[in-house]
């Protein structure tokens, strides 16, 4: 029998902004001070720039590229003042850091200058945001003063072009969204197990070879298939000083990334001599780490990667080359002769210090042309190479270490600025999965509380790292990175004391109105509506709050009626029996976010419940013990937040009916996911109990019925029997076994729904 389905329509208004509120920068200026007689100097087709000063070109014409994308018109560039103009100009200033600007709207002139170039053009950065988000042709822009400086002198994102291959137009797009946050570092990783993407003319294999896989894998790792498709393209060296150009004329270094010793497949695909085994190796069609990486005993692997960057380094003006250094598995070198020959030979204590070796020796190489190193922190394990500088990725334990050595380093931790992880609890997309809000990436602090202020100076900066698997389109990319590097942006740039969540939010509103107004894709997840499930309080079914994150800051629950069909959601809702209830968030009157709840109600619906073995933290289920009776399953696998997960213990829940009833099935729904260490319980049995003291065993059952999304249901009939205490008893698999991703850890039981029928 089908269920009944209401649906139900939420309605949020973003308030109309005074005047005075119209300042809506991200990132957040240093000062920004509005005159005490409001108004606004209006940008026409006529209004002229002039550059006070030699070598503000690149600011003007980016000024001229936006007008002219966004709304059509260019401006008339003249080293001759003029009345009614936009000055563009030099201040000295007295900041730590360089790239501080003054600007200042007023009635008869925008004036705005820079302690150097790149200042006066993050000035520009500013005028933009303060003008209309709409297509119009006459730009109005506030009065105002503004006074503005970088936190800090990294401020970055990086691409990974191996995973999948974007075109130059792209990369273009993408030092476009560097610029336009005031950022400026690109660290360009070019070179990955599944493709090499950079031309080098002495050894043309590595791109008509590397350079291509014959196929990928469909859908998430390990994957259903391969579309056996060829993929790959790679850069000439002419596009790449191309690139750097372009971004050289944004205040953008670019920072190449050549992987070594691991991530090394396409390259040992087009050169196998190079490997411990010889080969034959092959260009990867799926994620993950491999096995195949370069030979640490052999010396034509140094010749060879020394030839390389003799032909990067040139390109690039950057002081800096990262040479990766993470996910270097020691298998091959265990068993290679070559590799075990120069541990013995130099005395190596093992794996770890001969991958120290190789980086060192790099060092040396990269050092003699007057470069600095950057690597993934592996390069801290067997010894960190003397001058290197430590990109920190799993947490920030390794850039604390390097700090504490005197080592500059990058903060990139997974948990607050890995933009592959969802950033919704409702992705529809494939992505590498993590659960990374926008207001987490906010909420981002580089320095850790760990360091003493000498040792905070070597933190110089932070960067977002994007990991294309799941991203194969540029309109993926834009959507994993937006809004969030918007507030990275804020999180580099603007003081650590004016960091301000609820302010950031208000300001948002606006940002998302940019986006669309540059055809950019971007994530709704800020608006997702959320389902908090809590007991009716007659224990009898349950209560359905609709809530959404986008309350805060200045927008309005405005209830009204939008259509017969869809009632306004003006109070929760209770829900005591089966039911599908379908709302949606209209912001502005435009739908912006959905929610389906299905709900099915049986005996143990809101109901008392209790487990006798915590969760592990960052699984215990939405809404806490109670989403185990909540009438709400999973409808979309891991992803969802209604999970209860305990890693290595059993599931031993017990539910009071309130009353002694007529019982005579149970059923728990689980997740069946290996891959990811999620394992079904070996048995599940269930005990019944008239005092909730003395149990009797009504069943058990290893039987599991697969569904969808990898989720799985177990039901324990037995003799229908009156009883008031449930107990269900799930027994962990236990160790993983040998051969399977995550062997010899705990695995993972996850159940989200009992139902007691
Ligand atoms: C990394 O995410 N493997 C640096
Ligand atoms: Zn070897």
């Amino acid at each position: 029998m089908r269920k009944p389905c209401i649906l139900f329509a939420l309605a949020l208004f973003s308030i109309a902004h005074s005047p005075l509120a119209q300042v809506n920068i991200i990132p957040q200026p240093v000062e920004v001070k509005m005159p005490k007689i409001a108004g606004q100097f209006t940008i026409t087709k006529n209004t002229p720039i002039v550059l006070d000063g030699s070598g503000l070109e690149n600011s003007a014409n980016f000024l001229n590229e936006y007008l002219q994308q966004v709304y059509g018109f260019t401006l008339k560039v003249s080293t001759k003042n003029a009345p009614g103009a936009i000055h563009l100009n030099y201040e000295k200033m007295e900041y730590a850091l360089p790239g501080a600007y003054v600007m200042q709207v007023k009635k008869d002139q925008v004036y705005i200058a820079g302690d150097n170039e790149a200042g006066t053009f993050y000035g520009v950065q500013s005028l933009l945001q303060l003008l209309p988000v709409e297509k119009v042709a006459a730009l109005k822009v506030p009065f105002v003063n503004i006074k503005d400086y970088p936190r800090f002198q990294y401020r970055g994102l990086m691409l990974d072009v191996g995973r999948h291959f974007f075109p130059v137009s792209f990369v273009k797009r993408y030092l476009d969204y560097i610029a336009m946050h005031k950022m400026n570092y690109f660290h360009w990783h070019l070179t990955e197990d599944q493709g090499w993407r950079i031309e080098i003319k002495k050894y043309p294999r590595l791109t008509e070879v590397g350079g291509y896989r014959n196929g990928t894998i469909i859908g998430r790792y390990p994957g259903k298939g391969n579309d056996n498709t060829r993929y790959g393209g790679f850069y000439t060296q002419e596009e790449v000083k191309e690139i750097v150009a372009y971004a050289a004329k944004r205040y953008i270094t670019v920072i190449p990334e050549i992987e070594m010793p691991g991530h090394a497949s396409a390259a040992l695909t087009a050169f196998p001599n190079l490997g411990c085994t010889g080969g034959p190796y092959k260009v990867q069609e799926t994620w993950g780490v491999f096995n195949d990486v370069f030979c640490a005993g052999n010396d034509s692997v140094f010749n060879f990667l020394q030839d390389v960057l003799d032909e990067v380094i040139p390109l690039f003006p950057a002081q800096y080359v990262h040479v990766g250094g993470d996910e270097c598995p020691k298998e091959s070198w265990k068993h290679c002769p070559k590799c075990q020959r120069r541990i013995k030979d130099l005395g190596l204590k093992d794996e770890h210090e001969l991958q120290s070796y190789f980086i060192q020796r790099m060092e040396k190489y990269i050092n003699g042309k007057g470069k600095t190193l950057i690597g993934w922190d592996e390069i801290l394990e067997g010894g960190l190479a003397p001058k290197a500088v430590v990109m920190s990725w799993r947490g920030e334990k390794g850039g604390i270490e390097a700090a504490q050595q005197n080592h500059d380093v990058i903060m990139t931790p997974g948990s607050h600025v890995y933009l592959d992880h969802s950033q919704t609890k409702n992705e529809d997309s494939v992505t590498i999965g993590g659960y990374t809000t926008v207001q987490k990436v906010y909420s981002y602090e580089p320095i850790p509380k760990e360091l003493n202020e000498e040792q905070a100076k070597h933190v110089l900066g932070a960067q977002g790292n994007v990991w294309t698997e799941y991203m194969k389109y540029p309109s993926k990319v834009e959507y994993m990175i937006f809004p969030r590097a918007s507030a990275l942006s804020e999180v580099l740039w603007s003081p650590k004391a004016q960091r301000n969540w609820p302010d950031f939010e208000k300001r948002l509103q606006q940002q998302f109105k940019r986006y669309d107004l540059w055809g950019t894709n971007y994530s709704k997840a800020y608006f997702d509506l959320k389902a908090s499930i809590t007991p009716a309080k007659d224990n009898n079914g349950v209560v359905l709050t609709l809530q959404t994150a986008a309350a805060a800051g200045e927008i309005n629950y405005i209830p009204g009626k939008f259509s017969s069909a869809f009632p306004a959601y003006t109070a929760p809702i209770e829900v005591k029996h089966d039911i599908d209830i379908n709302a949606i968030l209209f912001v502005d009157g435009k739908q912006t976010s959905s929610l389906w709840q299905s709900f099915i109600i049986t005996k143990a619906t809101g109901k008392h419940v209790t487990i006798a073995t915590p969760t592990a933290d960052n699984r215990a289920g939405n809404g806490g013990t109670f989403g185990l009776v909540n009438g709400a399953k999973s409808d979309k696998g891991i992803n969802s937040d209604e999970w209860l997960g305990w890693q290595g213990p059993d599931m031993e829940a017990v539910i009071d009916l309130g009353k002694a009833q007529s019982v005579s099935s149970v059923n728990v729904h689980i997740l069946d996911q290996q891959p990811s260490w999620v394992y079904p319980p070996q048995h599940v049995e269930v005990f019944a109990s008239a005092d909730g003291s003395t149990y009797l065993s009504l069943g058990k059952t290893s039987e599991v019925v697969k569904e969808d999304n990898n989720m799985a249901s177990i039901t324990i009939p037995f003799n229908t029997t009156n009883a008031r205490f449930i107990k269900v008893v799930a027994k962990n698999h236990g160790i993983i076994s040998e051969g399977k991703p995550g062997s010899g850890s705990k695995a993972w039981l996850f159940v989200d729904e009992i139902g007691v029928n």
